[in-house]
């Protein structure tokens, strides 16, 4: 795929004007997780990355969200959010500044009011960050108003004609960039399955303000990639991510991280395409455990990694001396363990899984899943 043009804040405004005659509706989206393989940690404002991503996009753990909508009767515009079939006013800030934060893109939204309905395919506190599909979930929801919007509008200006059709490509960045929006590596949760955030010249059609599916030549080792999700800690997380983000700030080893992601991101292009899964093992254990050296070597230091993500490691690690097989571990900014692997190794580390490794896990809790192929409109 080769560059066409580049989209730029600007194009992300919606022209629609104020007199839609839609009056009510309803979207409903499932969107999935996704686990980077290069990890996003330090941005600018805006949500704009420090540094380049990359990550799987996941099937099993999804987030299914419906935006109701009816034309607003007075003045003040407002909205409501269960969470599984329960009201969830806790919820409402980290929406509401969502909604403050896309209005300039979507200024159609002060038209109506809404009724959010969601819920996870996950439990919601297994410490799986429920934020990147959530909010790729909304944001989603919202484009599909935009879309009706675009279509229900009778007369278009000849100006307006291009985006009126609304291409599938400027729906799912726009998309994207309005969950980047609500939560950076949200962005990555819209499109299947890699995808990379931020402007990287080695990386077709690549942006800071959206995430693109990776479309380079991948191996077919990489098909069906299997990430089974050990949930070591179920608890609410230890460091928001908005605090994570911050300790970049003065961080003495920050720049060398940002530059080092940068470098990985080639790296990673070459191991999909020859299918090295040994360098992928070692790339991508690396980005986990920097992404923590990172948290541990800031001020103030957190270790969110607890002794049975230790244990786990350790035990991988032999697992994989012993059977030469290509089993890996990759984290988020807490204490479960992600382990990748591939297709053709799923029955000897399924076994591994259960007879070793499951009774590091709270309750005996993990999660199956594998690599999928995004977001889906339901109706
Ligand atoms: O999207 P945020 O702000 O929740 O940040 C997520 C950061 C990591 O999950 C730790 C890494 C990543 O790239 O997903």
């Amino acid at each position: 795929m080769t560059k066409i043009y580049d989209l730029t804040e600007r194009d992300f405004i919606s022209t629609i004007s104020n007199s839609s005659q839609l009056s009510s509706g309803e979207f409903t989206w499932k969107t999935p997780s996704n686990i980077a393989l290069v990890k996003y940690w330090g941005k600018k404002e805006s949500q704009i990355p420090e540094n380049t991503s990359i990550s799987f996009t996941l099937d099993a753990c999804f987030t299914m969200t419906t935006l109701k909508f009816v034309k607003k009767k007075n003045e003040k515009g407002d909205f409501e959010i269960y969470f599984e079939g329960k009201k969830k006013e806790d919820f409402k800030p980290k929406i509401a500044t969502f909604f403050q934060r896309i209005e300039k893109y979507c200024p159609f939204l002060s038209e109506y009011d809404f009724v959010i309905n969601s819920r996870n395919s996950f439990p919601h506190s297994s410490g799986i960050a429920s934020s990147a599909s959530g909010m790729s979930a909304l944001a989603l929801c919202v484009m599909s108003l935009e879309k009706a919007l675009l279509i229900d509008q009778r007369s278009l200006s000849g100006a307006e004609v291009t985006r009126s059709k609304m291409t599938d490509d400027y729906f799912y960045k726009k998309a994207s960039f309005l969950a980047r929006l609500g939560s950076g590596s949200a962005c990555r949760s819209i499109k299947g399955s890699i995808v990379v955030w931020g402007n990287h010249k080695e990386i077709n059609d690549s942006s800071d303000l959206y995430g693109v599916e990776f479309s380079d030549e991948v191996h077919s080792n990489f098909k069906n990639f299997h990430d089974t999700i050990l949930l070591v800690d179920e608890g609410e997380k230890q460091v928001s991510s908005t605090v994570g983000h911050q300790l970049m700030y003065n961080h003495p080893y920050a720049q060398e991280r940002f530059n080092q992601a940068e470098e990985n991101i080639v790296a990673v292009k070459e191991i999909l395409k020859s299918g090295d899964l040994k360098a992928f093992t070692n790339l991508v254990e690396s980005e986990a455990l920097t992404l923590h050296a990172m948290m541990m070597t800031s001020n103030p230091y957190f270790i969110l990694m607890k002794p049975n993500t230790l244990k786990i490691i350790n035990k991988i690690w032999e697992f994989r001396k012993e059977t030469n097989l290509n089993l890996c571990f990759t984290l988020d900014a807490g204490a479960n363990v992600h382990l990748l692997y591939p297709e053709n190794e799923k029955d000897q580390v399924n076994d591994f899984v259960v007879s070793e490794l499951i009774q590091y896990c709270q309750n005996n809790h993990y999660i199956c899943d594998r690599v999928g192929k995004g977001a889906k409109l339901i109706n």
